[in-house]
């Protein structure tokens, strides 16, 4: 029995919350249950572990980075997201290139983690890096589809039959990460890329240094990024004059190529 549904989620740029939060929304609908949300995805929220148990459902969800769940974040939640006991969903945001292993990846975590997963999805979501590739979605015709998979998964989940194994596609145990590719075919090098920042623009009002993933934004010179940049562009987007931009040319190269190759509308994939 079900007797309480979480939706934890890892969203720098507000994909992956937005749609973890409609998924556990519908199913709390469908069973009459209460649901909370859990966003891990500042710093602060990731220096606490979670357990979940018998009774609870748990909607988890993370974005698809260079085809995997996103490398400074995997660590963590394998070792400090639980489910023994739980029932669990998998689901993972993709901009419109590739979700590649990241869903198998993420089934299998939970797995390990205790959680007996009784759905999986990928859901097609703007890309971070540019509105151009799947602008707009996940649209309403996409959410609709989530709240019907989160529907199926939470009767089954509820219905306390057996958990099967769901096909999801992949490599299985994921091997490799994606290799970002330039306009020239060739591997595209921009690890150690970080955002610039326009002083011009800027106000100093810290709105980038609270809401950055790593915490490398410091509050008193929001101007610098020290420390890691996973490039989620969370700082980018957000900040509310227009400041912060990416200008390393492998970086620009590879943003062009996915223009270039990856516009066609892509595919859910919803699994139960
Ligand atoms: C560093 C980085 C790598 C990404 N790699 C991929 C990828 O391999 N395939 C893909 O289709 N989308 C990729 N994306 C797009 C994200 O998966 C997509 O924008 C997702 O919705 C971001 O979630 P959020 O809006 O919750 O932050 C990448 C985005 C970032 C920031
Ligand atoms: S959000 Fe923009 S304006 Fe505010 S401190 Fe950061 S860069 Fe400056
Ligand atoms: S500095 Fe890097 S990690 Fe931090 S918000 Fe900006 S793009 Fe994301």
């Amino acid at each position: 029995m079900i007797e309480r549904i979480y939706a934890v989620y890892f969203s720098p740029c507000g994909s992956v919350g937005r749609t973890v939060r409609a998924m556990a929304m519908a199913a709390s609908k469908e069973l009459s249950v209460p649901f909370a949300c859990i966003d891990v995805t500042l710093p602060k929220a990731r220096e606490q572990t979670y357990a979940f148990g018998p009774g609870d459902l748990v909607f988890l969800g993370t974005p698809t980075y260079a085809g995997r769940v996103p490398n400074k974040l995997a660590p963590w939640l394998a070792a400090s997201v639980s489910g023994k006991g739980a029932a669990g969903v998998s689901a993972v945001c993709f901009g419109n290139r590739s979700f590649d292993d990241a869903l198998i990846e993420l089934y299998r975590m939970m797995q390990s983690q205790g959680f007996a997963v009784y759905g999986a999805a990928a859901v097609v979501a703007r890309h971070a890096f540019t509105d151009a590739l799947a602008p707009g979605r996940p649209d309403e015709k996409d959410m609709e589809a989530v709240r019907t998979f989160a529907c199926q998964a939470a009767r089954k989940a509820a219905s306390g039959g057996p958990c099967e194994a769901l096909p999801v596609p992949g490599q299985d145990p994921p091997t490799a990460y994606y290799t970002p590719l330039g306009t020239d075919g060739q591997p595209a090098r921009f690890l150690k890329a970080k955002p610039e920042t326009d002083m011009a623009r800027c106000t100093g009002c810290g709105l980038c240094a609270a809401i950055c993933p790593m915490g490398s934004i410091p509050a008193e010179r929001p101007g610098e990024t020290e420390g890691i940049c996973i490039k989620c562009h969370a700082c980018v987007r957000m900040c509310p004059r227009g400041a912060r931009r990416f200008t390393d040319p492998a970086f620009l190269s590879h943003r062009q190529m996915l223009t270039e190759h990856y516009a066609r509308p892509a595919e859910n994939v919803f699994l139960v």
